[in-house]
């Protein structure tokens, strides 16, 4: 299995993620290997992106899934939660700690500040993520999230719904990775095992940038949209 630095996500980790999905027992279909490609595509396009990861995962979802129900788990201030709003998702952040949305924000496209009002806000439930709550989403996005990972494909499995990840720390989760097994190829492997369906792709931001999508009943964009 492969190694890593704490800072430094490589390729040889990229593929052996690759070869966990592929292990999985629902042939992989043409959804996840859309993710794939243009995983790679938008990697060589955002080289100087690397500070905006909530834009940037905000940016990958809208142009891969349609418009759906989606809890921003472990979601911090709230920017993904807000962001995919404003393209017409209907976000909520869960989360134990309650945070204020941030006063703005950087535009990738336009390279703009944009400016949050302090009326605004999302719909925020100010608990541990647990299982159940699955149940009322379509998609359960954890980015960096604490103690969360396991409980997501939980809820996958038990509700249906999709999911994306990306598993930073082994914080209040109920296993730990084996001896020479990243965190992330032991998240991958236990949604494969479960029998989901799951593809890694990568961000340009610094830090933990690889994410695993199991599209679950979302309705996920084709190839040739625009
Ligand atoms: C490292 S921060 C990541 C925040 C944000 N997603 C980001 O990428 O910057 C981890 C977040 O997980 C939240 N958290 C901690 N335990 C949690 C739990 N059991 N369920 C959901 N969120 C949790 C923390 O309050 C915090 O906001």
């Amino acid at each position: 299995m492969a190694k890593h630095r704490d800072t430094e996500y490589g390729q040889e980790l990229y593929d052996s993620l690759k070869r966990i999905s592929a292990g999985a027992p629902l042939p992989l279909d043409g959804r996840l290997s859309f993710f794939l490609e243009l995983g790679s595509v938008r990697e060589r396009e955002l080289r100087k992106m690397k500070k905006f990861r909530f834009q940037l995962l905000h940016r990958w979802l809208v142009e891969h899934i349609r418009p759906c129900r989606v809890a921003d788990i472990g979601g911090g201030k709230g920017l993904l939660a807000y962001l995919l709003q404003q393209s017409g998702w209907q976000a909520s952040v869960i989360d134990p700690v309650p945070q204020s949305l941030p006063d703005k924000y950087k535009d990738i496209a336009s390279g703009a500040r944009v400016r949050i009002a302090p009326t605004e806000r999302v719909p925020h439930i100010d608990s541990p993520f647990e299982t159940h709550l699955g149940r009322h989403f379509d998609l359960l996005i954890g980015m960096h999230a604490h103690g969360s990972n396991v409980k997501v494909i939980d809820a996958a499995l038990q509700y249906g719904c999709g999911f994306v990840l990306f598993p930073c720390c082994v914080i209040d989760e109920p296993f730990y990775p084996p001896l020479g097994v990243s965190w992330l190829e032991s998240v991958a492997g236990y949604a494969v095992q479960q029998g989901l369906a799951v593809q890694p792709f990568r961000l340009n931001f610094k830090g933990q940038n690889i994410g695993l999508i199991s599209p679950g009943r979302c309705e996920v964009r084709m190839k040739d949209e625009g």
